[in-house]
């Protein structure tokens, strides 16, 4: 018996015929529609292409593959259907010409970074970055023959001084892992490009919703999608956007042949995960702002950080160059002790050291995700015992503000 086929010849994919529907439409349209490849079957929903190779009719099929003479999918390491789509929907939000997905952030970072170096190059990086991205960039790169010069992202002298040698790559996050420092992305690409070196900017906590660092002057974007573009704590993910020459050639070839690919499933997740993104990232940034002034008119919260505060020290210029304080609070409840009696009391938020669930969570960076810093370091990054980070998530505000408060007052 032969199964029959449900596909109409009347019905043919009519993804291509929309792509110049693309430069009219808005932000929130793209990521429901952006990089769609219907397949014959005409399916609603993008489809899942969970498969490691492809086949060809012929052997010269083949041969022209292999030889650029053709471009097809010829193997799932190097592109897949599902995850282009998902490449294609990011790079459109973003505003980049090209997108490659990988299988984490911090394959994204990697490859971004090691993609474009060689032994006798020069690294300068923000001090404030997550604890693996300081780790590539002073532990791992040193290595392979690679220098690196840290800088203090707030201080444009530093950048000044760091940058009047030339060097190849400029590395920073804004706002930071966990500190929210908020760096100044035009003038410090400025700095960058005059001293020869490309900008790659680790977009995590602003999101592409708040930030388009390559509109700011930065050449290339990375993230870890398994944040708030998966938003509901499903998958690991990542992405590196920029210019086509980078992205397709240098980066393109080094994923290639080292092999860090976005499995198509999780493309799929985090397909879905964009199509809501907007809306979620402006109702956690409204959260996030009624949760930081909720800790910061207590009185009892002896360090409140939040870029959509007007007490944080980059307030400005955060407020130019992001739409909204961004998805994540700090404070500083002033000792370990007290830091561990708050998380142990809370009932709604959970304890966990990712970010960018749709739960709100909480972590100790000083003994979790930063617990690998030297005392100094810590210091230096303002990750004191007491300091905490919450990723506030899609509750009801005055849940999350009658959680926080009923711990703190327990702690009184
Ligand atoms: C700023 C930043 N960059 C990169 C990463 C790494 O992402 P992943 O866990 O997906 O590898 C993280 C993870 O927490 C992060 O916060």
């Amino acid at each position: 018996m032969t199964s029959k086929s449900y596909m109409s010849p009347s019905q043919t994919p009519d993804s291509r015929s929309r792509i110049e529907d693309l430069p009219t439409w808005q932000p929130s349209t793209r990521l429901i529609h952006g990089g769609t490849l219907r397949s014959e079957f005409c399916e609603t929903g993008e489809a899942v292409f969970l498969n490691s190779g492809y086949v060809y009719a012929t052997a010269e099929e083949a041969e022209a593959a292999f030889d650029g003479t053709t471009e097809r999918y010829v193997y799932s390491r190097f592109r897949n259907p599902t995850v282009q789509m998902f490449e294609d929907r990011l790079a459109l939000l973003e505003g980049a010409p090209a997108c490659r997905a990988t299988a984490s952030g911090m394959a994204a970072v990697f490859a971004a970074l090691a993609c474009q170096l060689e032994a006798g190059d020069r690294v300068v990086a923000s001090r404030a970055l997550f604890g693996s991205c300081a780790h590539i960039v002073t532990q791992i790169l040193p290595r392979y023959g690679v220098t690196a010069t840290i800088v203090e992202g707030t201080d444009l002298d530093a950048w000044t001084a760091a940058l009047a040698t030339p060097a190849k790559v400029v590395f920073l996050e804004t706002p930071s892992n966990p500190g929210l420092e908020v760096i100044d992305l035009p003038a410090v690409c400025a700095l960058a490009h005059a001293a020869g070196a490309r900008v790659v900017v680790d977009n995590v906590f602003a999101t592409p919703i708040l930030q388009s660092p390559l509109t700011l002057g930065a050449d290339v974007v990375v993230y870890s999608a398994t944040k708030h573009i998966d938003g509901q704590g499903r998958c690991l993910g990542g992405a590196v956007l920029g210019d086509r020459a980078f992205i397709e050639d240098e980066l393109g070839l080094f994923l290639r042949h080292t092999g860090p690919s976005l499995s198509p499933f999780n493309a799929w997740v985090l397909l879905k995960g964009l199509e809501t993104l907007e809306l979620r990232v402006e109702r956690h940034c409204a959260t996030a702002l009624a949760v930081a002034r909720y800790l910061e008119g207590r009185g009892d919260v002896p360090t409140v950080r939040y870029p959509g505060l007007e007490s944080h020290p980059q307030h400005a210029l955060a407020a130019r160059q992001m739409k909204a304080g961004g998805p994540i609070v700090a404070f500083d409840v002033g000792s370990k002790e007290r830091a561990f009696g708050l998380m142990n009391a809370l009932r709604l938020v959970t304890i966990s050291n990712n970010l960018g669930d749709a739960k709100s969570l909480i972590c100790h960076p000083a003994t979790t995700t930063h617990q690998k810093l030297s005392p100094e370091e810590k210091t230096a990054q303002g990750i004191t015992p007491g300091f905490l980070r919450l990723s506030v998530g899609l509750e009801a505000a005055e849940d999350l503000v009658a959680d926080l408060g009923r711990a703190l007052d327990s702690m009184a």
